[in-house]
């Protein structure tokens, strides 16, 4: 079968895939020049609506209203847009195999593609507790939650169950909001993880008993410091009980697990440099082979602020990524340069009417500061980590536009601290008067 060729492929159509094409449109793109090419049967959207507004009973957030470039206040880009544009999106596409140095792609259904310039922008999927050999596990009524078909089909597993019993797997980003939606959704909610606390690779334990106590103030029940090891089912097949290895038995007509996720590398296997788990980049976002770029959840890049490769599961960092890597190609093509990328690890998550953001680096110690009851309503406080007596990351619940400026400012300029008790004592102010 011929190939058909494109000058630039974008591989994924999500957060990345998005605001790559919105780049490519502003610096000067001719029509057929780009394909989106996306196992999703939709338009690239704001992935984090999902565990958001998607899930609500009423008022659900749904498509066109979230596609991207909305989620950073920009212009939403409908599928009409790249029709406008001249940009090909090629959905409903599986890509199977890839040859880097031919820079071919051949789907699942034997299509050949071929480009000159290839965006790897396959994001992360969710690793599944058959994974790990869970007994049962693959039992209907068992959700994960990474694309719109996984959330329409728990919107239907929740349709199916009114009022049940719910039991999330899992106490970071994933089980956090989705706990938050079925509390939404009237279900009866019980959180299990194995952590002693909630969120572990990034709250205290101070600021995690700020949420377990606000969850817990909203009904739902935590069990923590255990893990689900099996599952039992009815006749139908779909679960019912869910086993966890301290020996209890939590009854469940829907479990809901977020227990990480993991990059989609598979297909590139021993064809370019890899580093920590993904697909390691310069500060272009160039792979190990030419013309060949990989950007958002799959990328293991230079964080200059702190001199070391890392890779980062966030949408402000897929979305500045894919900018920086089209930048880079367009400046290449005119032989020019443009500035390293020099990123600002920034993450944030809303639940309830609660809303967090993070700044920075959580290393070293940190001091708490600010109203940490949860049942003080609308409570602020926030947390500062410091490192070799420099602040490095800094966290705000419901911060303002401008405090949540401020927090990331002191984030970036790593400000000296006097100590640890003067730092707690001037508490936002610290960040408000940089
Ligand atoms: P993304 O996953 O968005 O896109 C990858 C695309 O590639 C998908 O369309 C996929 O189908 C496609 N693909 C993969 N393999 C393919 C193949 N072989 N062939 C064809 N297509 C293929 N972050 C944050 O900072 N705040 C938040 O609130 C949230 N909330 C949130 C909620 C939920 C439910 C999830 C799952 C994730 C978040 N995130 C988040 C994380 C954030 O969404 C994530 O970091 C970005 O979506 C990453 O963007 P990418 O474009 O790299 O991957
Ligand atoms: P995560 O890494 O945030 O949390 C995984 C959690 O799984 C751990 O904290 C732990 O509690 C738990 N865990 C691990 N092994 C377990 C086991 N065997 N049994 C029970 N619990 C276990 O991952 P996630 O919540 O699944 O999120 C998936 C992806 O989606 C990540 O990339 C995340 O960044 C992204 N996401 C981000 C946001 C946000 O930034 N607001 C929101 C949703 C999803």
């Amino acid at each position: 079968m011929s190939a058909t060729y494109f000058k630039y492929i974008i591989l994924g159509g999500g957060v990345a895939a998005g605001y790559a094409a919105r780049e490519f449109a502003s610096l000067g793109l001719c029509p057929g020049e780009l394909a989106i090419i996306s196992k999703e049967a939709v338009a690239p959207y704001e992935r984090p609506a999902l565990s958001k507004a998607y899930l609500f009973p009423e008022g659900a957030a749904r498509l066109p209203g979230f596609h991207t470039c909305v989620g950073s206040g920009g212009e939403r880009l409908p599928p009409e847009w790249y029709g406008e544009k001249g940009i090909e999106l090629i959905l409903n596409t599986l890509i199977v195999k890839v040859d880097l140095a031919q820079k071919t792609l051949e789907s699942s259904s034997g299509n050949i593609f071929k480009c000159g310039t290839l965006i790897i922008a396959t994001g992360a999927t969710f690793i599944k507790l058959t994974d790990f050999g869970v007994q049962g596990a693959d039992a209907k009524g068992i959700y994960y939650l990474r694309e719109i078909d996984d959330a329409d089909a728990l919107i239907e597993g929740i349709h199916e169950k009114p009022g049940g019993k719910a039991v999330i797997v899992g106490g970071g980003y994933i089980g956090l909001e989705l706990a938050a939606d079925l509390i939404i959704n009237k279900l009866d909610v019980t959180m299990v993880y194995p952590e002693p606390w909630c969120m572990p690779r990034l709250f205290t334990a101070e600021i995690a008993a700020f949420y377990e106590g606000y969850y817990q103030s909203k009904g739902v029940k935590i069990v923590k410091g255990t893990v689900a090891t099996g599952f039992e089912s009815d006749a139908s097949g779909h679960v019912n009980l869910v086993k966890l290895k301290d020996g209890r038995e939590l009854s469940a007509d829907i479990v809901v697990v977020g227990v990480g996720a993991r990059p989609l590398v598979s297909l590139f296997k021993g064809q370019l440099e890899e580093e920590k788990g993904g697909i390691k980049v310069d500060s272009f976002f160039q792979t190990s082979v030419s013309g060949v770029y990989a950007v958002g959840d799959v990328a293991t890049f230079p964080l200059k602020l702190y001199n070391e490769n890392r890779r980062v599961e966030h949408v402000d960092h897929a979305r500045k990524s894919a900018i920086q890597a089209v930048q880079h190609i367009k400046a290449t093509e005119e032989g020019k340069s443009i500035p390293e990328y020099d990123y600002l690890p920034y993450f944030y998550s809303r639940s309830f009417d609660l809303s967090w953001q993070f700044y920075g680096d959580n290393v070293g110690d940190s001091v708490v500061f600010g109203q940490t009851d949860p049942s003080v309503p609308k409570a602020k406080f926030g947390a500062y980590w410091i490192k070799d007596e420099k602040v490095v990351g800094a966290f705000l619940e419901n911060g303002t536009p401008d405090e949540n400026k401020a927090i990331a400012k002191v984030a970036r300029l790593q400000p000296t601290v006097e100590s640890k008790e003067a730092l707690c004592a001037s508490g936002l102010d610290f960040a408000s008067k940089m």
